[in-house]
């Protein structure tokens, strides 16, 4: 399922560890195209106005200037999100800002960019409203899960296909734009082809992709994207990493650290060199780059967090395989209309003082190079691409989110995704804070020898490998946050 053909872009086929995925490279250069990728789309019609559908309107608008095909938004009546809309450019007084059941019966390509819990609860009134030949698409799996625990399907005579950008609604708006000084800057995609109707929605869906400005988009399916997007955030991404920090955090002041100091190592180190490290020369060299005697440190922390870490993916793998993350989403979905979702950083670490000097915590980058691993192990074991694997769990932390964390504060990287997974960073990451304190640290700081399985296997890990492979890819450019 990760190999395609396209008519219109040029497919390349790369191997990572024994595996072959076909791919497109991105890049400005292909916009030219994409009235021949989007045949028979005349109007685009986002719904929802949130972290996605914001960067996904913009984006796209700005991609398809002077070919004719069109953007509208359309939002919910009463949304709260017009005047934003309306501040850059899609107003009503030209069409191009609508209601988003007329908007979708009026469009060619409909993205559907409401909340998960609200594709959830009124799918059929939009499903009823889109036009029949028309393609539906959505940019993450969650729907798809939805109508699978309810014995519901897709509406018939309608194409249905995925973009789901690997990265925050901010980033994809930020890097698109970097993109125009540097070409092919932008947040990697995964796609998906459900229904095709008329043979083309393959290409439609890759058009959909280089005109976000995503430097490459590989093949994934429905199903896969939903788990391994579910798990992400609430791991290594979002979650995970928040509830990392806070108990080393925790850890460091009881050891006497100022706060200052505590917030430099638990979380200035994974923000700062740390994500560097990862994103320009691979995992491995976290640990190769440190002084001998910081190595010791990093074993001993590496090998007491990675059993933990994966007992608890793999507890968090199973529960949205089977639909009860999703369930509780949807729950929590009718909870949020009089319980609205408060900050997540309003603890000692994030209202002290903060350090930023640039050194690496050799205990907290063992902690945190740990976590990502035990993650990549359970997406390899559930039998994920390579591409999904590293994206999910390596390149969008690097990439896209932790800049956000280092600049701003958890809170800003956090809720600026979807509910989804500002919901599901919030029920996981104290999990990830409760395994690290009771289990990971006991182990660390203990006498007894600690198992050397963990650290022998990541020394030989493919993950190394397939970074590799992939770093020609990554843009030479920085997120600016
Ligand atoms: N955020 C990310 O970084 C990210 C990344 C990859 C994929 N995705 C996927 O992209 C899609 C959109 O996510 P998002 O984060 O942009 O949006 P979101 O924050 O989850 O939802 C915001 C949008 O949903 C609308 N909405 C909420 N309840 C509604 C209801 N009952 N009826 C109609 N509209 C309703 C809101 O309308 P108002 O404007 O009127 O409030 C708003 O426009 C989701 O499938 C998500 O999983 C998101």
């Amino acid at each position: 399922m990760t190999t395609f053909t396209s008519d219109v872009f040029d497919v390349e086929t790369i191997e990572l560890a024994g595996t072959t995925e076909s791919i497109v490279r991105g890049g400005r250069h292909l916009f030219g195209r994409l009235p021949a990728a989007l045949a028979g789309v005349r109007r685009i019609g986002v719904l929802g106005w949130g972290p996605q559908g914001r960067a996904q309107a913009l984006n796209l608008r700005d991609s398809l200037a002077g070919t004719g095909i069109g953007v509208t938004v359309g939002l919910r009546p009463g949304s709260a999100s017009v005047a934003d809309a309306e501040a850059n450019g899609f107003r009503r007084a030209d069409g191009t800002l609508g209601d988003w059941l007329a908007v979708a019966a009026d469009s060619d390509l409909v993205l559907l960019l409401v909340s998960d819990a609200a594709q959830a609860a009124r799918y059929r009134e939009i499903f009823a409203a889109l036009r029949p030949g028309s393609t539906l698409g959505v940019s993450h799996g969650f729907l798809a899960g939805h109508l699978a625990n309810e014995g519901a399907d897709w509406p018939a005579g309608i194409s249905v296909i995925a973009v789901c950008p690997k990265g925050m609604g901010d980033s994809v708006r930020r890097l698109y734009r970097q993109g125009a000084e540097i070409d092919g800057a932008g947040i990697n995609a995964s796609f998906a082809v459900v229904a095709d109707h008329d043979g083309h929605a393959t290409d439609r869906a890759l058009g959909w992709s280089v005109g976000l400005g995503s430097p490459y988009t590989f093949r994934t399916t429905l199903d896969d994207e939903r788990r391994s997007d579910l798990v992400g955030e609430r791991a290594i991404l979002l979650g995970g990493v928040h509830g990392i920090v806070e108990s080393l955090h925790h850890r460091y002041r009881l050891a006497g650290a100022t706060p200052a100091e505590a917030y430099d190592r638990a979380c200035a180190t994974i923000t700062g060199p740390v994500a560097r490290t990862i994103s320009r020369s691979g995992l491995a060299a976290v640990r190769a780059d440190l002084p001998a005697a910081d190595r010791a440190v990093f074993d001993r922390a590496y090998a007491a967090t990675y059993r933990p870490c994966r007992e608890l993916v793999a507890e968090l793998y199973d529960e949205v395989a089977d639909g009860t993350e999703l369930r509780s989403v949807v729950l929590a979905g009718r909870r949020l209309a009089h319980t609205p979702l408060r900050p997540v950083g309003g603890s000692a670490m994030w209202t002290g003082p903060r350090a930023a000097t640039g050194r690496t915590d050799p205990f907290t980058a063992g902690v945190f190079v740990a976590a990502m691993v035990a993650q990549i192990d359970v997406l390899a074991e559930h039998g994920h691409a390579w591409s999904e694997i590293v994206n999910e769990s390596v390149i969008e932390a690097v990439d896209s989110l932790l800049p956000y964390m280092r600049a701003r504060d958890v809170s800003y990287m956090v809720d600026n995704c979807s509910m989804t997974a500002r919901l599901g960073a919030r029920k996981w990451g104290p999990r990830f804070a409760a395994a690290l304190d009771q289990l990971a640290f006991p182990a660390a700081d203990g006498i007894e020898p600690l198992d050397p399985a963990p650290l022998a296997a990541f020394a030989d890990h493919p993950v190394h490998a397939v970074l590799a492979r992939l770093a020609p890819l990554r843009p030479p450019v920085d997120i600016s946050v």
